[in-house]
């Protein structure tokens, strides 16, 4: 059965919405996604049903504990994780992501070298260049080519050296779209005796993602961008967290992953991680005809990131059409499986948040500015002049939306 795209809208309360009789287009989500009905009674019952603490000897306490285990088992089947004690839940990435380093640089010495890269959010730059300050670490930059938006990765191995220590970089670039090729940048790290870093919050909610492919040490995601609660998640391998100091307190658990889980999770934030893993699962199971969860989220990702292309080729088109409109990342049609269908664009003399606001007007919801991309921005030259217009379609949105946007952007750039 093919994608099914009104099956899937239906699970979406939010698309329903309407202000004033006008619909709502959410082409925002890259910087968050709407939930789907199961997701929001996942959260719901858990607070009704099993609000406790762990470890009781008691009903509700009892639920709670197998709430965790199910969402730590939910997002090693996600992530094809060896084993679901490699699944750390956090706020967030960025959250996650300034504690974790903490421990991982623990095992450096002044000198060594780390490499981050500029296609990254600042969530996956700024804790390192804070960790490098504070140990006396040298940071190294992986550029992108500001015509190809890629990388040319024989530059990653002009940066390694023998104190290379780190390499951290963006499964997918929330900015321009572009998807990396992370296992062999990973590939390179292991060669080097280097761990790999890699943030996977834009590439998890469109294509499918194997730890274990991937060859990383650590993977981090945001479960609110991949149709789940706000809430953070980090894989890491069993013998790299084994090696860490904890940064804990001292009565919390010593082992992994409870150690670099800072106080009491949100239970219910977890169980709706399990159902947004599930609703995927159902995707897979109702239109990839697949049952058992790992091969049906497998199939879900296949389907929707082959439906999302569509999406892709068919909003960057219609913006190359427009007048006076630059897409600021990948373009070419042949290439469109080395993006995600996030797709920002500038205009020659409209400045990104004006257009954003023009669009509000018609509901229809977009992002402007720089989208804590900040090294993007600067390379590709716009973080002084407003950053990009961001329109950030997903498996749930239609080709009838966008031909909506691309007419509202023709109203606005006309003015
Ligand atoms: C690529 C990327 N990394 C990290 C983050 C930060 O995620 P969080 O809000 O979970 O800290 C974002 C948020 O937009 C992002 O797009």
């Amino acid at each position: 059965m093919p994608f099914d795209l009104e099956a899937v809208r239906a699970q979406f309360p939010a698309l329903a919405i309407t202000d004033d009789g006008q619909r709502r287009i959410y082409f925002d989500n890259p910087a968050g996604t709407q939930v789907p009905a199961s997701v929001a009674a996942a959260v719901s019952d858990c607070l009704l049903t099993s609000s406790a603490n762990l470890g009781g000897n008691f009903p509700t306490s009892q639920r709670a504990d197998d709430i965790v285990a199910s969402a730590r088992s939910a997002m090693a089947d996600f992530l094809n994780a060896p084993s679901h004690d490699e699944i750390v839940f956090g706020q967030n990435m960025t959250t996650i992501t300034l504690h974790l380093s903490r421990s991982i640089g623990r095992l450096f010495q002044p000198g060594d070298e780390i490499i981050l890269s500029r296609m990254d959010h600042d969530a996956n730059v700024w804790p390192w260049v804070l960790l490098a300050r504070d140990l006396e670490l040298e940071v190294k930059w992986l550029e992108f080519d500001a015509a190809t938006f890629e990388f040319d990765l024989a530059t990653l191995d002009e940066l390694i050296t023998d104190r290379t220590r780190l390499i951290c970089v963006g499964g997918a670039s929330n900015l321009t779209g572009t998807l990396n090729d992370v296992t062999t940048i990973c590939e390179k790290a292991r060669a080097a005796g280097a761990l790999s870093y890699i943030d996977a919050v834009q590439s998890v909610p469109h294509v499918e993602t194997d730890v274990q492919a991937i060859g990383c040490d650590f993977l981090v995601c945001s479960p609110y961008k991949f149709f789940g609660p706000h809430q953070g998640v980090l894989w890491g391998r069993r013998e790299v967290l084994e090696q860490l100091e904890p940064y804990k307190v001292r009565p919390a658990y010593s082992s992994i992953p409870w150690c670099f889980e800072t106080g009491t999770q949100s239970h219910e934030g977890l169980a709706g991680i399990t159902a947004a893993i599930d609703y995927f699962a159902w995707i897979g199971q109702s239109m990839g005809g697949k049952q058992a969860r790992p091969e049906a989220l497998r199939a879900a990702m296949a389907l929707m990131f082959e439906y999302e292309k569509a999406l892709a080729s068919h909003l960057i088109s219609g913006l190359q059409a427009t007048g006076g409109v630059v897409v600021q990342g990948i373009t070419a049609p042949d290439a469109l499986d080395r993006r995600v269908p996030t797709v920002s664009f500038t205009h020659s003399t409209l400045a990104p948040d004006a257009i954003a606001e023009s669009l509000v007007e018609e509901n229809i919801y977009v992002w402007s500015g720089h989208n804590y991309a900040v090294e993007v921005a600067r390379t590709l030259g716009v973080l002084e002049t407003g950053g990009v217009v961001r329109v950030g379609p997903v498996h749930y949105n239609s080709i009838a939306e966008i031909d909506e946007f691309l007419e509202a952007l023709g109203r606005i750039v006309a003015v």
